[in-house]
């Protein structure tokens, strides 16, 4: 099926994990893609497996803390394809051993995590929508987390971040939304491709027994799981759809936090 025919679409992160799984069904459902990334050598591969496939895209490397970096990424979508239909702000950036509590906050840590997770959405979103208005459509797709919408043990600033990606992701939607913009975010519950589960260190084996435990399904999520939320985010058949935060997290938020201590109490009613 070609279910994005005609359109032209930038995705960051494109070079691993749900990007590189959303530029590929991007590509195959028939857009033209411009992949952005830091990593160019993940990048030279993806470009490559997308152009076997007979799928058009183009690379483009961007550090997304860097603003110049990000007006590039847009020009070279509008430069090689004449116009810009979907944005996915993907990337992002994480120091499990520096994001920690707000006690114990670094804080260059947090300014960082500021500038790369969330200064780095508005300016993407920011350079994208005056091509996007003169167009007079457009659908804004912002990779946030469930960590953006609880309290964490750790990791504050990116969860702060995250949360401020969701209040643009609003704001965005409410502001241009008459002129045929639409604006939505994925919340992503423990997501991780199967490379990365079978050749996982003990912590995150672990790590991932915990996550399965509290979803509803008995999985954790795979990459192709984000990408086919943002395929119909990224289409036409969710025009009806805007300013939403939209989980994808194996039901994970959906339940009274309670039900796995009730289920161990074994309580007699
Ligand atoms: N994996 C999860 O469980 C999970 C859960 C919730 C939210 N998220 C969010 O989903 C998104 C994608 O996560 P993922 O697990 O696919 O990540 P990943 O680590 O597999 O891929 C991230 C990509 O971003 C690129 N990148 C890193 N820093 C960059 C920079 N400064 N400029 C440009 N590119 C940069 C990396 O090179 C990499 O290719 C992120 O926004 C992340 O915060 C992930």
């Amino acid at each position: 099926m070609n279910r994005l025919e005609n359109k032209v679409a930038i995705v960051t992160g494109a070079a691993s994990g749900m990007g590189e799984a959303t530029v590929k069904l991007f590509a195959a459902q028939g857009a033209k893609v411009i992949a952005a990334d830091i990593n160019v050598a993940g990048l030279e591969r993806v470009v490559e497996e997308v152009k076997a496939a007979g799928g058009d895209i183009t690379a483009v490397q961007v550090d997304i803390g860097n603003e110049e970096m990000i007006q590039n990424m847009i020009q070279t979508a509008i430069d090689t394809y004449g116009k810009l239909d979907i944005l996915m702000n993907n990337a992002a950036r994480l120091d499990f051993q520096k994001d920690v509590t707000v006690k114990d906050m670094d804080i260059f840590e947090w300014d960082e995590t500021m500038r790369y997770n969330l200064k780095s959405v508005m300016l993407g979103i920011k350079y994208a929508l005056p091509f996007m208005i003169e167009n007079g459509s457009g659908s804004i797709i912002n990779t946030a987390s469930i960590g953006g919408q609880v309290g964490e043990m750790t990791k504050s600033a990116y969860a702060a971040a995250k949360a401020g990606v969701i209040s643009l992701t609003r704001s965005t939607a409410v502001q241009f939304g008459k002129e045929g913009i639409r604006c939505n975010a994925i919340a992503p519950g423990m997501v991780l491709p199967k490379d990365r589960i079978d050749n996982a260190p003990d912590y995150l084996t672990a790590l991932i027994d915990v996550y399965k435990d509290v979803k509803l399904v008995d999985r954790i999520g795979d990459p192709m799981d984000i990408a086919n939320l943002a395929l119909f985010l990224a289409t036409d058949e969710s025009s009806f759809i805007t300013g939403q935060v939209i989980n994808a997290d194996g039901g994970m938020l959906a339940q009274n936090p309670t039900v796995n201590a009730v289920k161990n109490a074994n309580l007699s009613w």
